[in-house]
């Protein structure tokens, strides 16, 4: 077919006017929806992160969220318990600062703002203090005591100066992490307390995996029983050495038993593990043994603290006396549900927006480890004294 080159300039002149237009419509479009938050306006972005609504909808919002903005951080060693997924959607959705995102993916470690090194599991990655880039920050994070540490990578005085903050259930943490928190409940539970007393026909039990542990728990519990408190053992330790079903354990507990016996495996500064925390809401009332001060952290009239009594055998008799005395056992059960036991998820979802909000600001947390070992190590643990 042959065009007239008339009509064949002319029909290019009106493609080219009609792409120029489309292409000028179409960054129209993108200014529209992007101008607002490509800006590199702090206040534009907190207003916006205000104006944000929680729901999952609203998801998409956050691609808006410029490069600029976003803070990564790469976990260098994560433990199988940590779950980005789940984390990240709570840092997308319901933290005050919506733009901290976790990885585990660690191709560009240069692009990420942090680093979050578990001290307590194995270092595989090829990584070291020599080549850390400037401005990142480097977290280490600690959830067990240093009796139980498998892996003493992070005392290496190559790692001297190179920490920023520690995350970590203790309470000098730049980060504070607790296994779980206990916080006041609005209303208290409805209760049939003499009930709950009449139905309880036994004494105390205690659910427990780990035998030989430096706390020596085992021996402190022989002395109970030797003192005459009836105590049933639940567990690897137990002579039955039975595998235990949590939830069956604590209906079990909740129905028959008086007492748990909250003992720690270590004696470590603020160190308490969620089996404190797990046993709370039932109908018991706990026996705390271990190296926090719990009245720092909780409000001691609502449990009973080994660390109070003389000797096993001091704390034999008062058990013994609340066990057979219905008013003084309702008092501290009563105590007891003016609080409740918070959700591991809760918060841990708190932990992860606080890390985020200093990321944010972290020119207000200037922070390097001189001797990390020094600060894990020295003067955290000691030997119980009451055996
Ligand atoms: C535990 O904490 C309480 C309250 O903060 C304090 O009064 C007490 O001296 C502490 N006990 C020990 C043994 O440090
Ligand atoms: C982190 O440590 C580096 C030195 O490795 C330092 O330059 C930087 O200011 C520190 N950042 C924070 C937030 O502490
Ligand atoms: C760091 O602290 C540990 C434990 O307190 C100590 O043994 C070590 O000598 C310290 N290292 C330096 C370089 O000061």
């Amino acid at each position: 077919m042959k065009i007239d080159s008339k009509t064949g300039i002319c029909a290019f002149v009106v493609s080219v006017a009609f792409t120029l237009l489309s292409m000028y419509l179409f960054s129209w479009l993108l200014g529209a929806i992007f101008g607002e938050s490509s800006r590199h306006d702090m206040s534009r972005a907190s207003s916006m992160r205000t104006n944000m609504d929680t729901s999952i909808s609203r998801l998409v919002d956050l691609t808006f969220v410029s490069e600029d903005l976003m803070i990564n951080i790469l976990w260098i060693n994560k433990p199988v318990w940590v779950n980005l997924q789940s984390i990240n959607q709570g840092l997308a959705i319901t933290c005050p600062y919506k733009n901290c995102r976790m990885t585990d993916n660690a191709k560009n470690i240069k692009q990420n703002s942090a680093l979050v090194f578990s001290a307590q599991d194995e270092l595989i990655a090829t990584i070291h203090p020599k080549n850390k880039p400037f401005g990142q920050v480097w977290i280490f994070l600690r959830m067990e005591p240093p009796t139980r540490d498998k892996v003493r990578w992070i005392s290496d005085p190559i790692w001297s100066k190179t920490m920023n903050w520690s995350w970590g259930y203790r309470l000098d943490s730049d980060i504070f992490r607790p296994v779980q928190t206990l916080v006041t409940r609005k209303t208290p539970p409805e209760r049939n307390y003499i009930d709950i007393f009449k139905r309880k026909t036994k004494v105390a039990a205690w659910v427990v995996s780990n035998c030989k542990t430096q706390s020596r728990r085992v021996e402190y519990v022989e002395q109970l029983i030797r003192y005459g408190v009836p105590i049933d053992v639940i567990g690897k330790c137990s002579r039955e050495k039975q595998k235990i079903d949590s939830n069956s354990i604590e209906a079990l507990i909740n129905k028959h038993y008086k007492f748990y016996l909250s003992f720690e495996n270590s004696f470590c500064k603020d160190y308490v593990t969620e089996k404190f925390y797990s046993y709370y809401n039932l109908d018991v009332i706990t026996i705390v043994r271990g190296g926090i001060n719990y009245t720092q952290h909780f409000d001691g009239t609502t449990f009973i603290n080994a660390a109070d009594f003389k000797s096993a055998k001091a704390l034999a008799n008062y058990i013994l006396l609340l066990n057979s005395d219905e008013e003084l056992y309702i008092k501290y059960l009563k105590q007891k549900d003016r609080y409740e036991a918070k959700s591991i998820q809760a918060i841990q979802h708190e932990t992860n927006c606080r890390l985020c909000e200093r990321l944010n600001n972290k020119e207000k947390y200037y922070n390097l480890y001189e001797n990390i070992s020094k600060y894990i190590f020295k003067d955290t643990c000691y030997t119980p004294t009451d055996l």
